[in-house]
């Protein structure tokens, strides 16, 4: 039996890893998250309150953070600020959240000698051109090219120099976009459903030629815990499950699965510095770890999700208001 800290496990990832080891080992599970915007602690809700508890409180205030890091086994940090389009407005909260939250845990982790697994983005490597095969590996060179992504390859090159330096026991992955239940009405695929569900044309940013490679959010924790629990100290793992899309093919299947016209959607102002194409070569975590992937079907996933919106409006007609405010101001 395992104690184990997640940081951030209010959050779509967070809370999706939490809900994985409730269900796959017998860990007891300390949540420490500062309930900003983006948390939803009903994404915790029903889990076995004997094995899960939830702990208010900023990962960058190191009195807060030293004893949760003395009680643990092992700690996971999924805390930061994650959208980059909050971040292109206003960097600030993500200078505090992603850089100094991670410089406070590992000074922790540090002194408790606990082993520590940081999630990243596939974002720290900037991007690849549309056109062309290449994709992100272990050794890519660190290019962010926004303040979000500035923001994780900072925390991530704090974890690499507390290994080097000081021989703190952490692992790093970079994982690929992300989707599934709970996951924030601000990012695309969330949005994109709930504007359909609200009787709104989608949006799509610039051209929507763009490339992201899609991941559902339950083997994205499959895959940290495999790290978590075999993954080799120093290591970065990359985590994706081959499912390049452009933005526009993403929001036309969107449309179809939800009975609409493939071209029901609008192109609205791009993002500044939107990032071409992330493709994620997972050939480390696959052959070394044995991971793969049970969502194999994107548009099977899609489907599941879209299902799940539908039947939770209570859970985002709030926010979507909120989000769709901020995004006016942004004119996207
Ligand atoms: P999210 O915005 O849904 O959740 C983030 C959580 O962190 C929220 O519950 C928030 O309250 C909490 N948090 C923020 N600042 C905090 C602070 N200072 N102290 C304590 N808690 C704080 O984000 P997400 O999509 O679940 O992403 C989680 C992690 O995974 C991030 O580190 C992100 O960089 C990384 N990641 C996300 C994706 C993706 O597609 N969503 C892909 C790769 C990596
Ligand atoms: O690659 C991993 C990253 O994926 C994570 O590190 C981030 O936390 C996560 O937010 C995500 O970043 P993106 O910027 O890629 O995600 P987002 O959902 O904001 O946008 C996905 C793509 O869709 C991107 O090319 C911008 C575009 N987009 C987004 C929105 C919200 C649109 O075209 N229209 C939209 O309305």
């Amino acid at each position: 039996m395992q104690r184990i800290l997640v940081t951030g496990g209010a959050g779509f990832l967070g809370a999706s890893f939490v809900r994985h080891l409730m269900a796959e080992t017998d860990a007891v599970v300390t949540v420490l998250d500062a309930l900003t915007y983006a948390a939803s602690p009903e994404a915790l809700a029903g889990l076995p309150p004997e094995r899960v508890s939830l702990v208010v409180g900023d990962v960058a205030d190191p009195a807060t953070v030293d004893p949760l890091v003395a009680a643990a086994d092992a700690v996971v940090h999924y805390a930061a600020e994650s959208h980059n389009d909050n971040a292109l407005d206003d960097p600030r909260p993500f200078l505090d959240s992603n850089v100094v939250g991670t410089f406070t845990l590992l000074e922790a982790i540090r002194r408790h000698d606990t082993r520590l697994h940081h999630v990243s983005t596939d974002e720290v490597y900037g991007d690849l051109p549309l056109e062309g095969t290449e994709r992100f590996t272990p050794s890519s060179p660190y290019r962010p090219s926004s303040p979000y992504s500035a923001t994780k390859a900072a925390s991530d090159l704090l974890v690499r120099a507390w290994v080097r330096s000081y021989g703190v026991r952490a692992t790093i992955s970079n994982c690929s976009n992300s989707y599934g239940p709970y996951q924030h009405v601000e990012k695309l695929i969330p949005r994109q459903i709930t504007n359909v569900l609200c009787g709104e044309r989608p949006r799509v940013y610039g051209s929507g030629a763009h490339v992201r490679d899609w991941i559902h959010a339950d083997d994205h924790s499959s895959a940290v815990r495999a790290i978590l629990e075999r993954g080799r100290v120093g290591e970065t793992y990359l985590i994706g499950a081959d499912g390049e899309r452009s933005n526009r093919a993403v929001v036309e299947a969107i449309l179809e699965l939800m009975g609409q016209p493939r071209d029901a959607y609008d192109h609205v102002p791009d993002r500044p510095g939107h990032d071409l194409r992330y493709a994620i070569d997972a050939t480390r975590l696959r052959t070394e770890l044995g991971w793969a992937p049970r969502h194999t079907s994107f548009e099977d996933g899609l489907a599941e999700t879209i299902r799940w919106y539908r039947d939770h409006e209570g859970w985002w007609r709030d926010a979507k208001l909120a989000a769709e405010e901020r995004y006016a101001r942004q004119g996207r």
